[in-house]
């Protein structure tokens, strides 16, 4: 089972993470040995046919972080925080992060950060619940950004970032996501902290990386210019359904291994 603590101590080998939404792709993911499964909001986009992450609500990652966890053992299973669910209220963040762990067996949580969580933070550790921070791209400021844009691309917006880094850790969060940054930026901010790193669109030098699953599959209509499909499991899928339809219209499907015929059943007509 691994900890928060494995995490944060995780020395020199690479932090695999990918999201998972349901169980039988958590249990893949975890048979393929990744060591932190994200139960992203990137769900609303990734399988819940939403343009953004904002309509995510605190019930649906709750079922599904609960889906997840049911289907795995090894991996931490990190929740991340919908779009106000948290930093509005300290009651509301503690309310809502706390069901995360007690409702659906998470290990932690990920807020997307800015000046105003790290007070979140820092009291939600105070009361046992582990934080993953998240700088650089946040897609929940996605209409204050004006688009999903790659962030601290100058001095200022890298100062800011390695101080809210900083802030953060200080806060006791136990990682830092860090998303579409430059990666000699994601280098200096791995280099200044001493919580692991997990870069998404932040270059080689992060202590890991992360992706959604759905792009790591090849299933995502569209993908960020930072992801890498490894497979092509749309093409599989539509192969499959396809021919489960020419089956069903061929007379092929279902055959005699697929029916059974009782001789006690009489002609009931
Ligand atoms: O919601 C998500 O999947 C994320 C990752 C892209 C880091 O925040």
């Amino acid at each position: 089972m691994t900890t928060t603590r494995d995490i944060r101590e995780s020395g020199e080998d690479p932090i695999t993470m990918l999201t998972a939404y349901d169980a039988p792709t958590a249990e893949v993911v975890e048979a393929a040995g990744v060591d932190v499964i994200l139960v992203g909001d990137s769900m609303g986009n990734a399988v819940l046919g939403h343009d953004s992450t904002l309509p995510v609500t605190v019930d649906e990652v709750q079922s599904r972080t609960a889906a997840v966890a049911r289907a795995t053992t090894e991996p931490l299973v990190v929740a991340d925080m919908p779009f106000l669910s948290f930093g509005v209220s300290e009651t509301d963040s503690v309310e809502n992060a706390g069901q995360m762990l007690k409702q659906a067996d998470a290990d932690a949580v990920k807020l997307e950060c800015g000046p105003h969580t790290v007070e979140t933070t820092e009291r939600l550790v105070e009361l046992g619940i582990p934080v993953m921070a998240h700088l650089g791209l946040t897609p929940q400021h996605v209409n204050q950004l004006g688009g999903y844009h790659r962030q601290g691309t100058d001095s200022d917006a890298a100062a800011e970032l390695l101080e809210l880094a900083e802030a953060h850790e200080a806060a006791g969060a136990f990682s830092l996501v860090l998303e579409h940054v430059p990666a000699n930026l994601a280098a200096d901010v791995t280099a200044a902290l001493e919580i692991p790193t997990i870069g998404i669109g932040a270059g080689p030098e992060t202590d890991g990386q992360v992706l959604v699953i759905t792009d790591v599959l090849g299933l995502s209509e569209r993908t960020p210019p930072f992801a890498a499909e490894f497979g092509d499991v749309r093409e599989e899928m539509t192969t499959a359904v396809e021919s489960f339809r020419e089956a069903v219209e061929d007379g092929s499907f279902p055959a005699e291994e697929h029916s059974h015929y009782e001789s006690d059943v009489g002609d009931v007509y």
